[in-house]
């Protein structure tokens, strides 16, 4: 591999999936991974197969049909893990398995509770498993940053012997600083002469807001894997960025020795919207690279200076991270065949009774609004075009004024295909149309969360509403898009109504990687 090129695993779906609050299906994930492979990251991190039948389904389907990038399922360091990492991902062209081991004494005590004996036999035992299964095994020393670097070393080496060939160190409470990261890679590699042979990936946590300057450094320090997810997102404050490294990288090339990544940059902007609206997390408007804002301008100053020369105050074109493709696309004369290309332009082959489907929306949509852009369209497809069996809003009316609650009466379409009729009298007209889908079908849903975004600027603009509602103890977000803001509600809500019931069918318990316990022993 030419030294210069930098491999991006995206671990969206894995790490950031763990982010508090977001909870994907596998119909959702997979609209990621397609986005993911769009964009040209080398590997996806498609999630953690043993945690549920959902995560390990979703896992299988990213392997079986998402070209291009190596597909990786995560493993702890035990059998079963590595069994079921390597049966989710097995189907893919280029699978990966990636297991991990703590080599820190506090979670080797506390966390493991076992010893740095225990740790010997269960890094070599995971990754010679994981090598019989596969031909590409990565392992990752978690809490490395806070391991004794000799021992690091040692786990590291068995790890090598046994056949991994990415040797990932972890930030894992995202503690360290730059010099001390890029330290720690550097004694390594003195330690360890066989890191030269294989590839050496960073994996840094956004606690102290480091992630991406650990990252860097690491790079600076020789590794040319970085691990990361769009818009940061993942466990407590989040991972390093992927749309940052990779500008960053992109942007001051020339004074980092000309390295590079494979990203297809002008996917960034789509990319981080899909991964916002599908998670439910919004996007500071002031976020670096696809923030509403970054590439704003409010000072007169700046505002002068770029119109005489974008330089002036501008060290990237909002063009190059794809920011710019909100241009109107289509307007209300337009038929189904542009309707069909502009889908296409934007990466979505849609044919048959799907397009049928999407044009009748589309002329709902254009009929109220001038302008229909690239920015709606992704949306209209994120809505409507999801191969989804469940609840369907039918029909609402709403009732409300300031001299009396307002009344909302719904029709939701069941998933037997039967229609159900629910009113309610709530505190607001989204509350009485939620409390009146909670009638008709007769769960006792609560709502947990409810954001209310607009897809473009202007008064005609999209609603987009996001919900994240609680059933039995499971929690699953869902997303509506309509003119009518209440409509989007409502539509929001029957869809994660849909993906709580599944969630609480699958009867599995939610298990995340750093929070379970390990095997006391070796197996
Ligand atoms: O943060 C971490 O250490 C991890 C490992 C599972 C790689 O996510
Ligand atoms: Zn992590």
């Amino acid at each position: 591999m030419d030294p210069n090129r930098v491999l991006i695993f995206d671990t969206t779906l894995r790490d950031g999936e763990q982010s508090p609050g977001i909870s994907l299906n596998a119909t959702e994930k997979l609209e990621i991974a397609q986005q993911l492979a769009r964009l040209g990251v080398d590997v996806i991190e498609a999630g953690f197969p043993i945690a549920s039948p959902g995560d390990f389904e979703a896992v299988q389907a990213i392997a079986r049909q998402v070209e291009g990038p190596v597909i990786a399922g995560l493993a702890r360091a035990n059998p079963a893990d590595v069994d079921a990492a390597w049966s989710a991902v097995k189907d893919a062209a280029r699978p990966r398995i990636h297991t991990f081991v703590s080599t820190s004494d506090i979670h080797i005590e506390h966390q493991m509770q076992n010893t740095r004996e225990d740790v010997r036999g269960l890094a070599r035992a995971a990754v010679a498993q994981a090598r019989a299964l596969c031909e590409d095994v990565e392992f990752s020393p978690m809490d490395a940053t806070r391991s004794d670097v000799e021992f690091t070393a040692e786990i590291v080496k068995i790890a090598i012997d046994e056949g991994a060939s990415t040797i990932n160190i972890p930030d894992t409470v995202g503690y360290a600083l730059p010099t001390e990261y890029a330290a720690f890679l550097t004694r390594l590699a003195e330690l360890v002469p066989e890191l030269r042979d294989v590839v050496v990936s960073t994996h840094c946590h956004d606690d102290l807001g480091l992630a991406v300057a650990n990252s860097l450094a690491g790079v600076q320090a020789g590794a040319r894997q970085v691990e990361c997810a769009i818009n940061g997102i993942g466990e407590r404050a989040g991972n390093a960025a992927l749309e940052e490294i990779v500008m960053l990288l992109q942007t001051r090339a020339a004074d980092l020795g000309g390295l590079y990544t494979g990203i297809v940059t002008g996917e960034l902007a789509r990319a981080s919207r899909l991964v916002s609206r599908l998670t439910g997390y919004a996007v500071q408007p002031n976020k670096a690279i696809v923030g509403r804002n970054a590439f704003a301008h409010e000072s007169g100053i700046h505002q002068d200076g770029v119109l005489k020369e974008r330089t002036t105050f501008e060290i990237m074109d909002a063009t190059t991270v794809g920011l710019e493709s909100s241009q109107l696309v289509l307007g209300k004369h337009s038929g189904r065949h542009a309707l069909r290309q502009a889908l296409e332009d934007l990466g979505y082959r849609v044919e048959g009774q799907t397009l049928n489907q999407a044009f009748k929306r589309f002329k709902e949509i254009a009929d109220k609004k001038k302008q229909v852009t690239a920015m709606d369209l992704e949306a209209l497809v994120t809505d409507e075009l999801r191969e989804e069996t469940g609840f369907a809003l039918e029909s609402f009316d709403v009732g409300a004024s300031s001299r009396r609650p307002p009344h909302a009466s719904v029709e939701v379409r069941l998933p037997d295909g039967s229609l159900a009729q629910g009113s309610f009298t709530g505190d607001g007209p989204v509350d009485a149309v939620f409390h009146a889908i909670n009638a008709a079908t007769g769960l006792d849903a609560r709502l947990r969360e409810f954001r209310v975004d607009a897809v473009t600027g202007g008064q005609d603009a999209l609603g987009e509403v996001s919900v994240v509602l609680e059933l039995d103890g499971r929690s699953a977000a869902g997303q509506g898009v309509s003119t009518d803001i209440i409509e989007a509600a409502g539509r929001a809500y029957v869809r994660a109504l849909t993906h709580v019931l599944a969630k609480v069918a699958s009867g599995a318990a939610p298990v995340k990687p750093e929070t379970v316990e390990m095997p006391a022993v070796a197996p």
